[in-house]
């Protein structure tokens, strides 16, 4: 239960906004709430005191898995099946089309986007990197390391600044709110069809600054969080 936002005053007055002191309301419009959850994906990195560096995705795939807990063990079984292509051309659900390649039978590879990385730098871990967010998962990966080195953007600006995502089928261009609104004009004039959409990912980075110091960033789209020990 997200007990942490259901007594925040954030979500209690967005409850709230719509009541009117001595005026009955409609029973019909009282809706459940909106609560923002995870995709069920998680990602995590650590890097020791030693320079050595994990980045871990992992992931139930749809909310719950495949709804089936482990009897005795207490975990959930993922539905990560959804990754394989159950016919050529046909999404799974989060719109990647596989084909044969992709088919449930063995020797088969399924379409998994999980990105778990970690860039080197004169063969040490200099960016430990990843993310949940299905299709969009090395996208972000990829801005990030992109925006870092070939934008020289800082960590934090890398995560946070609004992303952009295309996955080849639908044919749409994906932008987050925020998103630079010149830059999505000139986006229009080329020809793509662009889709304002929530959330991508909820990127987590470590970076090794030249004075050995850390730049640890957790994702501002979540509940994310960065410590040091
Ligand atoms: O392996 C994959 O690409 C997917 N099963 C990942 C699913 C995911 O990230 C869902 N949540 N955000």
């Amino acid at each position: 239960m997200p007990v942490k936002t259901l007594i925040s005053d954030e979500y209690l007055k967005k409850r709230m906004s719509d009541f009117e002191p001595g005026k009955a309301g409609n029973s019909k419009d009282i809706r459940e709430g909106v609560i923002k959850e995870s995709d069920e994906t998680t990602h995590f990195n650590v890097l020791d005191k030693d320079g050595n560096a994990v980045s871990v995705t992992t992931t139930l795939n749809g909310g719950y898995g495949c709804r089936t807990v482990v009897a005795g063990a207490g975990f959930l079984l993922n539905n990560e099946m959804d990754d394989f292509s159950v016919k050529p051309g046909v999404p799974n659900m989060f719109g990647a089309v596989g084909q044969e390649a992709n088919a449930i039978a063995p020797g088969k590879r399924m379409l998994s986007s999980m990105t778990p990385t970690i860039v080197l730098k004169n063969n040490q871990p200099w960016i430990i990197v990843g993310t949940p967010g299905g299709t969009t998962i090395p996208t972000s990966v990829y801005q990030t390391i992109v925006d870092i080195i070939d934008f020289n953007m800082t960590a934090n600006d890398a995560v946070n600044l609004p992303k952009f995502h295309h996955q080849w089928l639908p044919d749409e261009l994906y932008v987050e709110k925020g998103f630079n609104e010149n830059v999505i004009e000139e986006l229009k004039q080329m020809g793509y069809k662009i889709v304002m959409r929530s959330d991508i990912g909820r990127t987590e980075v470590i970076m090794v600054m030249p004075d050995r110091t850390i730049d640890a960033v957790a994702d501002h789209r979540g509940d994310d969080a960065a410590v040091g020990y």
